[in-house]
């Protein structure tokens, strides 16, 4: 049978002993979620990002949910969205590539706009980030004037210029409650202003946003998961479903999650997120048992280590925000950050 050659893309770069031998000790770190027959491909690109981005004075940021080589063979910080926001602010270095998506990619750019930001693929989106406009923000106000908006992180620089404060899963209950007002708006997605109301006393009004990758997990699964597993933990993401939230042990964000199992080192336990952050986990603790039902997002999965080397070989996708919308979107951010560090 003839095959033909597809030429539009790149050739893979070689693997060799030379690679081989210089990346042994990272493969050694993630041998355990990483099948060796993978290695070849990964370990040429590996070596060429780490090189390269020394080269270029750049930084990785890689969100929790990157892929476990992108996470622990390239990245410099690694964390939840708000760790990825105040350690993009803190690099002095001259380039941030975002192993994450957009919105990610746009917060980093706002809180440094003398940086230049690059997101490896410009089509890694966000549903709760599509789910409200500028224009929503403002019918917003004036349907309910005077009442402060609060917008998690997934939204866009347009939506977070609007709105009075920017929270994150780690920080959603502190951030309303800092505002020291009885009713909160709290936008755009549902199922966080839902978790939030139960941790507060501050009257919580919310929008139709979801998540697409936690909207799927339910109640019955999870209860399924445990027949049988008396000992099973079940630690959620607050983007899930009520439901789902009441059958956890625990509630918390990316971060919150991988610090409960740093903390408690429950003899098995299953995160209800999305895939890679079990992988992820499971590096640091090769001594937990992981169980493995888990959503994939595609808009993650966009990046790979392919496109990250492409973003710096060619300075692409450079990610861009309208300097008037970076200096509103900045002051949400910063009122945020500033909650934390009171
Ligand atoms: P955190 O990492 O902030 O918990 O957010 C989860 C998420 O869905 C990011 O896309
Ligand atoms: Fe957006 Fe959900 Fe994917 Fe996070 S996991 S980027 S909230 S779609």
């Amino acid at each position: 049978m003839l095959t033909t050659l597809d030429r539009s893309r790149p050739a893979p770069l070689a693997y060799s002993p030379a690679i081989a031998a210089e990346t042994a000790p990272l493969y050694a770190r993630v041998a355990r979620v990483v099948p060796q027959i993978e290695w070849p491909v990964h370990a040429p690109y590996i070596a060429e990002i780490n090189r390269l981005k020394r080269e270029m004075n750049a930084v990785i940021l890689a969100h929790n949910y990157q892929t476990p080589e992108i996470f622990n063979c390239v990245a410099d910080v690694v964390g939840d969205s708000l760790t990825l926001a105040r350690e993009g602010a803190k690099t002095t270095a001259g380039t941030i590539v975002m192993a994450g998506v957009h919105f990610m990619a746009e917060t980093a750019k706002i809180l440094s706009p003398e940086k230049t930001v690059l997101i490896p693929d410009a089509r890694a989106g966000c549903s709760l980030a599509e789910s409200i406009t500028a224009a929503d923000i403002r019918l917003l106000r004036q349907r309910y004037p005077g009442v402060p908006i609060v917008a998690y992180v997934n939204t866009s620089a347009d939506v977070k210029a609007e709105v009075d404060i920017c929270c994150t899963s780690a920080n959603a209950v502190e951030i309303v409650e800092s505002l020291g007002v009885p009713e909160v708006i709290c936008l755009p997605d549902e199922y966080l202003a839902q978790y939030v109301a139960t941790k507060t006393k501050v009257k919580i009004i919310t929008w139709h946003g979801h998540c697409e990758v936690h909207e799927r997990f339910t109640g019955e699964e999870i209860r399924r998961l445990r027949e049988g597993q008396d000992n099973l933990i079940v630690l959620a993401h607050p983007e899930c479903p009520q439901d789902v939230l009441a059958e956890a042990d625990y509630v918390g964000s990316t971060a919150g999650m991988s610090d409960y199992v740093g903390i408690h080192h429950p003899k098995r336990v299953v995160l209800i997120t999305e895939c890679s952050m079990s992988d992820n986990v499971a590096v640091q603790y090769p001594e937990v048992e992981f169980l493995r039902p888990c959503n994939l997002c595609p808009h993650m999965k966009r990046i790979t280590l392919p496109k990250i080397l492409a973003a710096l070989q060619t300075r692409t996708t450079e990610v861009l925000v309208d300097p008037d919308i970076a200096l509103r979107a900045r002051r949400s951010v910063e009122r945020m950050l500033a909650v934390g560090r009171r």
